[in-house]
């Protein structure tokens, strides 16, 4: 199947699954509510979704059995998103080709949105996990990846190093973190719902790995060159906050190069043995869409 049908499908499955959960909230917190709306569910790729269900799906998992985890990974996602564009942070207005949660709401709002997209992720989890055991699984690698370990941690040292030279082993962890992690969990989230093996679990997450570290690259690249009516988002806004990214320390076409490299290696470790006669070509399509993409 051609990615753009798939991410259609998943795109149309994860909104539904998600437009439901906010509707069946209580209204007592009219205005959180319709904040948790407005970040989680207008706009978006839904890229993460797309890999917890490619990868689950390859391994011979159901729809239904990975509809949690897809939840789940896109709250984690949207919450960060609706912190990243906080004042105390990047400081953006537009987002998703709209103003910013905490533009739109406040940031009073903006901050409890956040925060309450956070936990409705683990309830996602611990309401559709196929078995207690993946549940349990699951929420271990949700948890780890979303944390100080993963995103939050890489936050801290993307927001520490504005204005800085950092070595590169210094960027590469920090875009591991902010960014490579959550895709990671995507892909591990959908490979442990599947019952994958120790082994096929460890090439798939080498090949998320790369495959985030390529999605960061270019989300910089497309910071430089991207056209803000198609991204949704401020361009220009890195080099204005001093962010160490790719194209700063490395200039364009060296980090469009390091992006292609890193796509290469991801498209490398689907060919492990690990994965023979796994239908990976989902995953494939992704890790080149990473260096493609115009948003
Ligand atoms: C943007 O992520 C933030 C990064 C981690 C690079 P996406 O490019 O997946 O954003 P949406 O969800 O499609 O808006
Ligand atoms: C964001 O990185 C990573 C997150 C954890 C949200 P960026 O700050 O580059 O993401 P955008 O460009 O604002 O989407
Ligand atoms: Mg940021
Ligand atoms: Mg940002
Ligand atoms: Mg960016």
């Amino acid at each position: 199947m051609e990615l753009r049908q798939y991410s259609a499908q998943v795109l149309e499955r994860v909104n539904h699954a998600l437009e439901q959960r906010i509707d069946a909230l209580d209204g007592w917190a009219p205005e959180l509510k319709e904040a948790m709306r407005y970040g989680l569910l207008l706009g978006g790729k839904r890229s993460r979704p797309l890999l917890v269900y490619a990868a689950g799906q390859a391994l011979g998992a159901s729809l239904d059995s990975l509809d949690g985890a897809a939840c789940a990974i896109e709250c984690i996602h949207a919450y960060s998103l609706i912190h990243d564009d906080m004042p105390e942070m990047d400081n953006d207005m537009l987002r998703r080709g709209k103003p910013s949660v905490h533009a739109a709401f406040s940031p009073q709002t903006a901050l409890l949105a956040g925060d309450a997209l956070q936990p409705l992720a683990f309830e996602f989890l611990a309401a559709g996990a196929p078995t207690p055991e993946i549940g349990m699984r699951q929420c271990a690698i949700l948890a780890v990846n979303a944390g100080y370990t993963g995103m939050c941690g890489g936050q801290a040292m993307d927001l520490k190093a504005e204005h800085q030279h950092i070595p590169y082993e210094t960027l590469k962890v920090l875009h591991s973190k902010k960014t490579g992690a959550l895709i990671r969990a995507a892909v591990q989230l959908g490979a442990v719902g599947a019952g994958a093996s120790e082994e096929q679990i460890k090439v798939l997450t080498i090949y998320a790995e790369k495959t985030g570290l390529a999605f960061q690259i270019w989300d910089d690249v497309l910071d430089v060159i991207g056209d803000e009516a198609v991204t949704g988002k401020p361009v220009g806004n890195d080099a204005a906050a001093g962010k160490s990214t790719y194209p700063a320390l490395f200039g364009l076409d060296k980090a469009e190069e390091l992006a292609a490299a890193a796509k290469d290696e991801a498209l490398a470790a689907l060919k492990e043995p690990a994965l023979s006669g796994v239908d990976t070509d989902l995953l494939a399509q992704f890790a080149v869409f990473c260096v493609t993409r115009s948003h």
